[in-house]
């Protein structure tokens, strides 16, 4: 088989586990001439103002969800030498694994790339339950950096 990467998704969550995944994406990316997706997911919150808390207006919880999606792929931007590479960003709202899976198949990606733990408080666990889920259900192959 004559495969390689020519459209690489890279799932960002502000951990730095994500980062150095992303770090391996950019560089597969640039070895093969591969354009490099880096995607973030937001969940919508439900129910985290608390009990008789007043809910936050739906404006105020959208601005805040892209302000957060802003910071976090601004962040991985920065940080990512990404010089010569033919790069996006992309932000989603909803659950990460069925919006990662639906971000590749949307853009024909042949290589997702995850942290093996994210932004989550999971140091009990080996793998994140994003990381699990996406192993089980991604269509394409996945790299699941430690
Ligand atoms: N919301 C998201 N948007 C984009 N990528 C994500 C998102 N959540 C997780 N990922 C990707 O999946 C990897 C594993 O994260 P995961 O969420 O599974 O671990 P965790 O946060 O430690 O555990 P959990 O979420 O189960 O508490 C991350 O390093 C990142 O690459
Ligand atoms: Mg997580």
């Amino acid at each position: 088989m004559d495969w390689h990467p020519k459209t690489i998704v890279a799932g960002v969550d502000g951990s730095d586990t994500s980062h150095q995944a992303a770090e391996r994406a950019l560089a597969i990316a640039r070895h093969w001439n591969a354009k490099l997706i880096l995607a973030t997911v937001v969940r919508q919150p439900e129910g985290w103002w608390g009990i008789g808390g007043a809910p936050p207006s739906p404006e105020a919880m959208a601005s805040a969800i892209a302000d957060g999606q802003r910071t976090i792929l601004n962040e991985i931007v920065q940080r990512l030498d990404l010089d010569g590479v033919d790069y996006e960003t992309l932000e989603d709202l909803g659950d990460p694994t069925t919006q990662l899976i639906k971000i590749c198949e949307t853009n024909d990606a042949d290589l997702l790339v995850i942290g093996r733990r994210g932004a989550g408080i999971a140091e009990r666990v080996i793998l994140g339950s994003v990381a699990d889920r996406l192993c089980h259900h991604s269509p394409i192959p996945v790299l699941v950096s430690p």
